[in-house]
């Protein structure tokens, strides 16, 4: 991985199926409150391999240790946070992605949208594979990661590992004039 002060993710607005416009950019440490704010009220709890935690000191403790060890990416409806896409890195090539969207703003591609993002974003901080666990059962995000080109690497129990390998292509031949 790149160090993290080399490389930063570019704000970007995203235009949901809905027509709204949310704005997305890299996670700050002042951004904490507001991201806790969306885990209090997030539904349901413990869907991701017992993530996010059920109640807001175990939400706190979770998004400390995250911010120590990854990087994130933020959806934002104004003031408010409506999406948060966790990149961790799991060796200098591999990093373990993680996404969680509000309620109130799932199905309208926003998961989608915020998924191409983080895979271009760990692209950009020199991961070559992106990995990630899901539940069999979890329909909606199976369906979000197929369609941005992860397969399943390997499955266990109700659960599956999926992997996408980026940068896996050789340089293009540029002609030396
Ligand atoms: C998984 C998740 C990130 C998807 O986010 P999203 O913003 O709803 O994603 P999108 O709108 O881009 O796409 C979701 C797709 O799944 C489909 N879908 C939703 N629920 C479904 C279900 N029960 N069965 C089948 N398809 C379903 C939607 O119709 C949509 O497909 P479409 O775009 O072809 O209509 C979101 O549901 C979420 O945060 N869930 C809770 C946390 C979680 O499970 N995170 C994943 C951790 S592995």
């Amino acid at each position: 991985m790149k160090p993290a002060a080399e490389v930063t993710f570019t704000p970007v607005e995203i235009l949901t199926r809905s027509a709204k416009v949310l704005l997305v950019r890299q996670y700050a440490p002042t951004d904490l409150l507001p991201l806790v704010a969306m885990y209090r009220v997030f539904e349901p709890k413990r869907v991701a391999q017992g993530l996010p935690p059920p109640d807001v000191p175990r939400i706190t403790q979770w998004l400390d240790q995250l911010q120590h060890k990854s990087r994130a990416l933020l959806v934002w409806d104004g003031a408010r946070v409506v999406a948060h896409a966790i990149l961790c890195p799991i060796s200098d090539a591999a990093v373990e992605f993680t996404i969680f969207v509000h309620q109130d703003f799932r199905r309208i591609g926003l998961g989608t949208a915020l998924t191409r993002l983080a895979v271009a974003f760990s692209e950009q901080c020199g991961f070559a594979e992106v990995f990630l666990t899901t539940e069999i059962s979890n329909l909606a995000a199976l369906r979000v990661y197929r369609r941005v080109g992860f397969h399943v690497s390997s499955s266990f129990g109700e659960e599956c590992e999926m992997k996408l390998v980026i940068g896996g292509s050789p340089p293009r031949q540029v002609p030396v004039t």
